[in-house]
């Protein structure tokens, strides 16, 4: 509802001048902190997704654990975690992505998505998109389906949105900072 999504962008502090000046971070640790907004967190990306037929819900690291892993519980999906590298124990595969300056790695299990699944990704924020690019691109080359992505917070002037839709993922944001 609307007044649940409200407690939500209330929820999430502003620090400006954070990681650098003129940066205006968007902070979820406050949302965290309060019990009811993390619930309702939770409850709307529950009535937003269930019934979509996903077979597995994924959440990179580390953001995206905080969300991705309770909405799979809640929904009775397995849980799949994307991974900086050197952390996942069995054989992965592995995607560069770029940052802001230079740029990543992300891994995934091979053995954790296959031909048949259909899968949703879940991060906490959207700015822009290289992250589930990058995420995407890993779950396609193991043989799933990925057509949806949601976030709780969604910065649309970066052009996220844009490089996602070019992917044919869908976005969904609970809330957006302008
Ligand atoms: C942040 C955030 C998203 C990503 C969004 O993660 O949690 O995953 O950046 O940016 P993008 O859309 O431009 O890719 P970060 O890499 O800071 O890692 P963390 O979750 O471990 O803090
Ligand atoms: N908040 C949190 N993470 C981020 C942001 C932000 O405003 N921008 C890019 N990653």
């Amino acid at each position: 509802s609307t007044d649940s999504l409200n407690v939500i962008k209330q929820s999430i502090q502003t620090i400006p001048d954070y990681p650098k000046p003129g940066i205006l971070f968007r902070d979820v640790t406050s949302l965290m902190e309060d019990p009811a907004a993390y619930q309702a967190t939770i409850d709307a990306l529950v009535a937003q997704y269930r019934d979509h037929g996903f077979t597995k819900v994924i959440g990179t690291e580390s953001r995206g654990f905080l969300f991705g892993a309770p909405l799979a519980l809640a929904l009775g999906l397995p849980f799949v975690p994307v991974r900086k590298p050197g952390k996942l124990p069995r054989a992965v595969i592995s995607e560069n992505y770029q940052l802001e300056y230079g740029e990543d790695t992300l891994e995934i299990h091979r053995d954790a998505i296959g031909e048949g699944d259909k899968v949703l990704v879940i991060d906490d924020l959207l700015a822009t998109g290289g992250t589930i690019e990058a995420t995407v691109k890993l779950v396609r080359r193991l043989g799933g389906t990925v057509e949806h992505a949601g976030f709780v917070i969604s910065l649309p002037d970066i052009g996220g949105e844009e490089k996602l839709a070019a992917l044919g993922i869908n976005v969904y944001s609970l809330c957006e900072f302008a």
